[in-house]
């Protein structure tokens, strides 16, 4: 694997001061990724829709300082206050990108970090959070290095956020991105995400996703540990197998615009998932009875309404409900009048697809 390129040039240019602020989204897979090897390899291709409103904001300072030595110098501020609890996954995730950023030793860096959604809402910040970073460092690279390519950023940028954590690397780029090596999808990689790269059906142009916020208490499994629990599981080959599979079904059925089959296979990948979890020693469950009442409304509602409607999870209790943007109002009704009342405070954010990262 060609990891070279992504090895920052050393540079004569000399810059004392600087400030990036990037916007990057979070994502939801609709083929999703369960399982890794070293270093942040996925045992499968996964696809995602990059979503719009839930999305992290963080402005980097870099500093030069006045003696480099080899040591990352940080500070971290989430939401206005320094956040020591939060500083040990960003301290590694520096320690694995230094060999491509070397650039990172020469500066005192001040991390100032903010979501969207709230915080301990069950969404999953790290995807938003590590690719927002991301681009921030690709920045002072591209200034460093004035003839990097906006392609280039993009893909060095997506390949330094998995190595935060692997669902990152599908928040760059938008509306759909592949990440992991596939055969049937050109330039895509184990290393980095790519956009899906054909032509996708008008039914799935602004495609909507609500939130049903059920759990906002901390997971008790993280999902580094769901990951590693991949490596001893029984039913782990053919998982992976079966994702690849789905990668390849769902590929067309993006370009036919099949909206059942691409229901069928939504739904089918989630509770997949929690079936690897169900089905993993020591197993887990991370589903909440009010994630079930929901699954059962969703599918009485789409059964009486002829409907579109289908519901997705993430490695945790809520529910993302995906719907056609004709569809907006009805659904957006139903959501009100029928599934808030399982949410935590009634609270459910109205999302849809988005094209991933902005500089601000
Ligand atoms: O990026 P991680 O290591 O937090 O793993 C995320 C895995 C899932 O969100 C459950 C699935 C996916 O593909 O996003």
């Amino acid at each position: 694997m060609n990891t070279a390129q992504f090895i920052s040039k050393s540079t004569h240019k000399v810059i004392e001061k600087a400030s990036f602020t990037w916007q990057t989204p979070s994502n939801i897979a609709l083929v999703k990724y369960w399982g890794k090897s070293n270093p942040q390899l996925p045992k499968n291709a996964s696809i995602s829709f990059t979503l719009n409103n839930c999305h992290t904001i963080t402005t980097i300072d870099f500093e030069r300082k006045s003696a480099v030595d080899k040591t990352v110098a940080f500070d971290l501020f989430f939401e206005g206050k320094q956040k020591a609890t939060f500083k040990p996954k960003i301290a590694v995730f520096f320690e694995r990108i230094a060999t491509y950023c070397s650039y990172i030793f020469e500066y005192k860096m001040t991390i100032n970090s903010e979501n969207s959604f709230p915080h301990s809402s069950g969404i999953a910040s790290s995807a938003s959070g590590l690719s927002a970073i991301a681009m921030c460092l690709m920045s002072l690279e591209a200034t460093l290095n004035p003839e990097l390519s906006s392609v280039f950023i993009n893909k060095k940028a997506s390949f330094l956020a998995r190595l935060g954590s692997g669902s990152a690397s599908r928040s760059i780029e938008g509306p759909l991105v592949v990440w992991g090596a596939h055969p049937k999808i050109e330039g895509s990689s184990d290393l980095f995400g790519v956009q899906f790269p054909y032509k996708v059906h008008s039914v799935f142009e602004n495609y909507q996703d609500a939130i049903l916020l059920v759990d906002k208490g901390e997971k008790q499994v993280s999902s580094t540990m769901g990951h590693n629990l991949m490596h001893e599981h029984p039913y782990a080959e053919n998982r992976f197998q079966q994702a690849n599979n789905n990668l390849l079904k769902i590929a067309d059925i993006l370009q036919n615009g099949d909206i059942k089959a691409f229901i069928n296979l939504v739904e089918s990948e989630a509770l997949t998932l929690h079936a690897m979890m169900l089905t993993s020693n020591p197993y887990f469950i991370l589903m909440k009875p009010n994630t079930l009442e929901i699954i059962n409304r969703i599918w009485e509602y789409r059964t009486e309404n002829n409907s579109a409607i289908c519901f997705t999870l993430d490695a945790g209790a809520n529910v993302h409900v995906l719907y056609p943007e004709k569809e907006k109002l009805a659904v957006n009704q139903f959501i009100e009048n029928q599934l808030s009342k399982y949410c935590q405070k009634n609270q459910y954010i109205c999302d849809t697809v988005g094209f991933g990262a902005k500089r601000l």
